[in-house]
């Protein structure tokens, strides 16, 4: 099942997201998930953007056409994140919540994560460079935060319009998206 992608203004992507109880069945959802997110060509889908506050995100680095993420298909479960290390560097980051707006972000390049698995196998691993950020941006979703909060007054004042624009669902995107004010 594709579920609509909920989008910028939607209290739900604002809120810390809750543990799951462990060993509840995720198999339908993390399907859902990845199915979701193949449909809106997304590298990354958190829960709350599918209107559901729980720890969950999926990635897949595939569409990425990069060795680096080629093989970069998981499942965070509960994720934890440990340590964040290393240099911050800047990628321009986009959102399936925040349609057609791209920025650039700083992150340290490297992280250490607990998870599980959709099965609750425990993992605990670390990531760097490309694999580090999906994880990050995603993390932040779970966290009730996206990469907009990073931005400057300044940069924030420029998208203001465009990012009411995408509350009021006045946007174009392929994909189906679930506007704050009908839900
Ligand atoms: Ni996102």
């Amino acid at each position: 099942m594709i579920y609509p992608i909920v989008v910028y203004g939607d209290p739900v992507l604002k809120k810390k997201a809750e543990n799951i109880e462990k060993g509840t069945d995720l198999s339908d959802l993390v399907t859902d998930m990845f199915e979701t997110m193949e449909s809106a060509h997304g590298i990354g889908l958190a829960a709350p953007q599918i209107g559901k506050s729980i720890r969950l995100f999926v990635v897949d680095g595939r569409p990425m056409e990069d060795d680096e993420t080629k093989d970069f298909v998981k499942t965070f479960v509960n994720p934890q994140i440990i340590k964040e290390e290393g240099d911050e560097w800047a990628f321009e980051e986009g959102c399936l919540s925040i349609p057609n707006i791209r920025e650039e972000i700083e992150r340290p390049e490297k992280l250490r994560i607990k998870y599980f698995d959709e099965n609750w196998n425990e993992h605990e691993e670390e990531f760097d460079g490309m694999k580090a950020r999906i994880i990050q941006h995603e993390y932040d979703h779970i966290e009730g935060i996206l990469f907009t909060d990073y931005l400057t007054p300044f940069k924030k004042r420029m998208l203001k319009g465009k990012l009411q624009n995408i509350t009021k669902g006045k946007m174009k995107v392929d994909y189906r998206v679930a506007i704050p004010q009908k839900r």
